[in-house]
């Protein structure tokens, strides 16, 4: 077991905290989570499981053991005329994955091009963008169990998928650890090209017949304008969810506030964009010292370089304060914050 101690946490998350641990191991195969979690040293020790660090606030130094999940390999299970099962390492780099699938001619991914994160990360917050969400092509995950020590398998319909949500958010947090994650691609792609500007990009692009690399390459583009590098500005993505309201309170703001953007989730609820609620509440490219809102995308929270993650906690907490009062939405995170 490789084991690193009181190590700096900087190069394992995205915003560029300088935060230490006391420990932290590196697991390449399954059997090294037996073997952390039967080791007396360990058993009583807080852990912590880390993927690549992209959704995280470290607030504090963790006392404890940090779990960096590095399991490798993109297999191919199952084949057939029409798809293909693959069997990915959850220490996989998402967009590697987008890259390998694309490259191979396989669908179901490219709008999730450039998303920050491994791939045993992916099911956890059911990771979406442009109209498309992992779970569209999910279909199963491996896990250790941490009281028994058994891998189990679980299906699509074992693991609750929602808007960022998943069981392992839920009632399974903390006793299973994902070790590797099944997706069925697919050979005849159906292209989903109707999320925002995705369209009028792939246009400006000059792409007449769509392709995968042409959908993909849209999406970076879109990315790359929009939010900020996480190698150049410390930065987690999206930090809140976007808010789901009653048609009566979405009304109230349409009465307030001529164009208030919004989608209809079913009959009584529409889905309001954060970052049109906090560029409202006057965020929107703010900066205090190290850290602050993004100026082209305020639902991101970045840190300049040397900021400190309890002070992005309180902007968070301020920004939170300051929707709530404007428009009586309560914002929540999408971020953990440790
Ligand atoms: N908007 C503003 N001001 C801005 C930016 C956006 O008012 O400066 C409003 C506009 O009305 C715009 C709407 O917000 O139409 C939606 O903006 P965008 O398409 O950028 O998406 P988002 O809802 O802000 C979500 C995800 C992103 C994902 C994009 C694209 C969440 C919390 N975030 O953001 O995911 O990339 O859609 O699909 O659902 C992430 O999770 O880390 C993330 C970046």
């Amino acid at each position: 077991m490789l084991i690193d101690r009181n190590i700096s946490l900087k190069p394992y998350n995205t915003f560029g905290l300088d935060v230490a641990a006391d420990y932290l191991t590196h697991i390449r195969h399954p059997e090294d989570l037996k073997e952390v979690f039967t080791n007396k040293k360990f058993q009583l020790m807080k852990k912590l499981i880390l993927g690549g660090g992209s959704n995280i606030l470290l607030t504090r130094h963790f006392g404890g053991l940090v779990i960096k999940m590095e399991i490798a390999g993109i297999e191919v299970i199952e084949e057939n005329d029409e798809t293909v099962l693959v069997k990915v390492g959850a220490g996989e780099n998402w967009h590697q994955l987008v890259l390998w699938a694309v490259e191979n001619g396989l669908g179901g991914i490219e709008n999730l091009s450039l998303i920050p994160g491994t791939v045993g990360a992916a099911p956890m917050q059911n990771i979406g963008a442009y109209g498309v969400e992992q779970e569209s092509v999910f279909h199963s995950l491996e896990a250790y169990e941490v009281e028994s020590g058994k891998s189990t398998r679980f299906y699509k319909e074992d693991c609750s998928f929602g808007y960022r949500y998943s069981a392992f958010k839920g009632p399974l947090k903390e006793k299973y650890i994902i070790t590797h994650v099944y997706y069925r691609l697919t050979k005849h792609p159906i292209y989903n090209v109707s999320y925002g500007n995705l369209k009028a990009t792939l246009d400006e692009m000059g792409v007449e017949e769509l392709s995968l690399s042409d959908i993909s390459q849209a999406v970076i583009n879109i990315r790359q304008s929009k939010l900020p590098d996480p190698s150049e500005i410390g930065n987690a993505g999206s930090f809140f969810k976007n808010p789901v309201v009653s048609k009566e309170h979405y009304q109230s703001l349409v009465a307030a506030y001529d164009e208030v953007p919004g989608y209809e989730i079913n009959e009584a609820e529409i889905k309001v964009p954060a970052a049109w609620l906090i560029e409202k509440a006057s965020w929107k490219g703010y900066k205090r010292g190290e850290i602050g809102v993004h100026s082209k995308q305020p639902l991101v929270l970045v840190n300049f370089g040397k900021g400190q993650g309890q002070a992005i906690k309180m902007l968070s907490e301020e920004i939170q304060k300051s929707v709530a009062d404007k428009f009586g939405i309560e914002l929540e995170t999408e971020v953990n914050i440790i």
